[in-house]
Formats: structure tokens, C-alpha cells, sequence
């Protein structure tokens, strides 16, 4: 699968390495320093790219969308038009100094990065869980990464990738279910294990 990274940062480096590893092709875009995005993708070989952010939608099957909150708008308009692509959204509302989160009154997350992307089939997911918990427990034992979206054929698409990424997803259900799992959600940054994760979005739900 061609893998196209918007934000490659924390998020988008850990998942992308992993995915060429899986004999995925990735394309990692870039913003401000290309030289170190460069030395980066260099030592992941042949199926690993540099792109513009303005071109990475031509070459992938899926988006991960993995900027800061704050960015969202503006890389949503370098991204341009992902009509029908499978769109995955990392986002969590953090404020710019990352002190705290934004404050959204009654929307989510989700909702605005949806709201950018409207023709688009969007999919939350790897949100909840930190890069540190991510990158161990690739390496250790698995942990849970929720996914939430309103089409089934684009989640199972996540779905597979997160698998490929040595972790477990969780399909908590429709794009408005993200609100339970990221930020500031009652599933946010709890690890949670195959045998777990069904009674703690159970009781999630309320
Ligand atoms: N860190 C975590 O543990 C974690 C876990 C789950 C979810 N998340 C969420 O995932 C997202 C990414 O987190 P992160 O920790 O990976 O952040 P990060 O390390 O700060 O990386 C963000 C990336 O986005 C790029 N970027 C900035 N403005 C952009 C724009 N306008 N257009 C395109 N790309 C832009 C940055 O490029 P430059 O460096 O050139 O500015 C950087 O490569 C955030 O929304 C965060 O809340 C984070």
C-alpha cells in the first residue's frame, strides 16, 4: 500500500518506519527542514520517500494526517483535494504550547478535522496512545489503538495497518464514537490489552 504522511513528526515517523519495514511504501512530507526529514528517510531504503506536502495525495492510497492541532487548517490546504482517499486523523486538541487542550465547547477533534476533509473517508485513529507507549509496546506487548469512522472498508484498510504496525485495533464505531478515545476522552492514554479493552469501552460509553 502507498502510505502518504502529512506532519512528519513524533507520530508519523514512528508509524512510518514500521510500515516500510511491512514492505509498505511510505512518502514522509516536510514543512520547514528537509535535510533532516532526508537523513531520516535515507536509512529506511528504497520504499521510503521525501515529498512535498502539495504532493503527497497523487501518490497515496492512504493519508495519515499527523500535524499539530493548531495546524490543521493550513495542512489540510497544502494537503488539497483527497476526494474518496481513506484519511486517517492522529489529532489531538493540544494548544500550541502543549500545556493544555483547546477549548472546542461541544465539538471534537475529529469533527474538525472531518469538517476539512468532507469528501474524504475519514478514520481516527493512532491518537491515543503516546509514541513512547506506541514504540514499546511494538516491541513488547501489544496495546489497543481505537479507531472510529463512518466507513467500514476505509477502517478495515486502518485497521490492517495498524496490525502491520505490530499493535491491536479497536473499533469503537461511527466518527462521533472518536470522542470517547482521543483527547480529552475517558480511553485517552490508557493501555488497554485485547482481553480489557472491551469492558473498558463498555463502561466508556456509559
Ligand atoms: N506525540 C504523541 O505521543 C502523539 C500521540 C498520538 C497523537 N498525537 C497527535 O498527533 C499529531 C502529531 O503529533 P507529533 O507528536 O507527531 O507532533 P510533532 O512531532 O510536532 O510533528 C508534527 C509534524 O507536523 C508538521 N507540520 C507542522 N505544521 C504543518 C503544516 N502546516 N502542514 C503540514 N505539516 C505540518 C511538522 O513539521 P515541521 O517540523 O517542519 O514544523 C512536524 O513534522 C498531533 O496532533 C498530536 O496531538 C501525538
Amino acid at each position: 500500500m502507498r502510505i502518504g504522511i502529512v506532519g512528519a513528526g513524533n507520530v508519523g515517523r514512528l508509524y512510518g518506519e514500521e510500515w516500510v519495514k511491512r514492505g509498505h511504501e511510505v512518502a514522509f512530507s516536510y514543512v520547514r527542514d528537509v535535510g533532516r526529514l532526508e537523513s531520516f528517510v535515507g536509512l529506511l531504503g528504497a520504499r521510503a520517500y521525501v515529498l512535498e506536502v502539495e504532493d503527497v495525495a497523487a501518490f497515496s492510497d492512504v493519508v495519515i494526517f499527523a500535524p499539530p492541532f493548531e495546524q490543521i487548517e493550513h495542512a489540510a490546504a497544502l494537503l488539497g483535494p483527497v476526494s474518496g482517499k481513506v484519511v486517517v486523523d492522529t489529532t489531538n486538541p493540544f494548544n500550541p504550547e502543549r500545556t493544555g487542550l483547546v477549548d472546542l465547547g461541544t465539538s471534537t477533534a475529529s469533527e474538525k478535522v472531518a469538517e476539512l476533509f468532507r469528501d474524504a473517508l475519514v478514520v481516527k485513529a493512532l491518537h491515543n496512545v503516546s509514541v513512547e507507549q506506541a514504540a514499546s509496546a511494538m516491541r513488547e506487548t501489544p496495546v489497543v489503538v481505537f479507531i472510529a469512522g463512518d466507513d467500514n472498508r476505509a477502517k478495515d484498510t486502518v485497521a490492517g495497518l495498524i496490525a502491520d504496525a505490530g499493535l491491536v485495533p479497536f473499533d469503537t464505531g461511527d466518527l462521533s464514537t472518536a470522542v470517547l478515545s482521543e483527547a480529552p476522552g475517558p480511553l485517552f492514554m490508557n493501555e488497554y490489552n485485547e482481553s480489557a479493552v472491551a469492558a473498558a469501552v463498555a463502561t466508556a460509553r456509559g
